[in-house]
């Protein structure tokens, strides 16, 4: 895939034709429900061991009993032959209480919450509305060693949509961070310098997502040619000196740097409409995407720590057993999908890639 910085690939990773990777854990993917989470998990089942799956239904995943019944239905949906594992959160909210993070803590299979700014992104209105009153909560959380997942951005909307994140880091999340010093804290998407920066300045608790999207492209990519509902999403994309720090911080072999896709499937028609909906879709070629972007700045080295063990280090999980295998191989995957009774077109729609998830 083209990108804007024009960068080739070093000498030493030229030549190399096939990578053998642990199977990697995508620690931030929307699976949605029914038809539709039929439709996309076996996708990412295929590549990874496990994904954080995050609690945006509607309604939302807001209780254990709703996070264990929804792991049912994930699990019921899952290919006979996929040894797939999803880690489910819980949806945090002004009404959420310390009990709740208490039951959290002794389920096991819920590994975080996500905190959600009230109207920040898709089906956001039950989030947050103001940082205070969830600070009883964030006390219960740092005290139960349980993770907060955060969709970094304010919601101001007089605030410049591409200052958002900036916004949020400034004033929030140094808040969060202040005050909650032993929390362990994801900032997930991450999509610009000042988030890239405040992670490597904070304590080991404090990680950071970043996914395909804003490593291969650009604001600029959203209006090449026309409008490209298929490159929107929420953060939305950055200016390419942002892109380039993302890549910086991906390839930089810190281990507060890991994947999360953040593939969120939304159909065509909510898609390419006169309003569309934020989220792109990246399952079906999610680590041949993140091998295009490491690969450009010749840092295939780094990808099988980035995918594979940095983000199990985080959250104290095992690293998968077993490998996966990519092959450097030009190909162009379908411009669209079966999604339910609709149809979704994926990030990669007309465009060829230059790695291939081998057998
Ligand atoms: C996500 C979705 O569609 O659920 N959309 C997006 O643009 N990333 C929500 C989110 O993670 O912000
Ligand atoms: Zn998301």
């Amino acid at each position: 895939m083209s990108n804007e910085s024009g960068a080739s690939a070093s000498p030493p990773f030229a030549a190399v034709t096939e990578l053998r990777l642990g199977r990697p854990d995508d620690f931030h993917l929307h699976l949605r429900d029914g038809a539709a989470l039929e439709s996309v998990l076996p996708f990412t089942a295929r590549q990874f061991g496990r994904a954080l799956v995050m609690p945006n239904l509607k309604p939302p995943v807001t209780t254990v009993a709703m996070a264990a019944a929804y792991r049912e239905r994930i699990l019921r949906a899952c290919p006979a032959d996929a040894t797939f594992e999803p880690l489910m959160t819980l949806y945090l909210t002004d009404h959420t209480t310390a009990d709740e993070v208490a039951r959290v803590a002794e389920s096991g299979f819920i590994k975080a919450f996500k905190y959600y700014p009230a109207g920040a992104t898709t089906h956001s209105d039950s989030g947050v509305t103001a940082l205070k009153n969830v600070y009883p909560v964030l006390a219960a959380m740092q005290q139960h060693g349980v993770v907060l997942c955060i969709h970094g951005e304010t919601t101001d909307p007089a605030t410049d949509v591409f200052d958002r994140e900036a916004i949020f880091v400034e004033h929030s999340l140094t808040q969060i961070v202040r005050d909650f010093p032993a929390l362990k804290v994801v900032v997930e998407h991450i999509t610009t310098r000042e988030a890239a920066d405040f992670v490597d300045a904070a304590a080991a608790n404090v990680g950071a997502t970043i996914t395909p999207q804003h490593l291969l492209f650009n604001r600029t990519s959203i209006f090449s040619g026309g409008i490209r509902p298929h490159l929107y999403c929420l953060p939305i994309l950055k200016r390419e000196s942002h892109r380039q720090r993302l890549l910086a911080a991906a390839t930089s072999g810190s281990p507060k740097f890991f994947l999360g896709t953040d593939s969120a499937p939304h159909s065509r028609n909510s898609k390419e409409t006169c309003c569309g909906a934020a989220g792109c879709f990246t399952s079906h070629a999610a680590m041949e995407l993140y091998a295009e972007a490491f690969d450009a700045v010749g840092a295939l080295d780094k990808l099988d720590a980035f995918a594979s063990r940095f983000g199990a280090r985080f959250y104290g999980l095992p690293r998968n057993a077993g490998t996966i295998t990519l092959r450097r191989e030009t190909w162009s995957p379908p411009d669209a999908f079966a999604f339910g009774q609709e149809t979704i077109v994926p990030l990669t729609q007309g465009r060829a890639l230059g790695w291939r998830l081998g057998a």
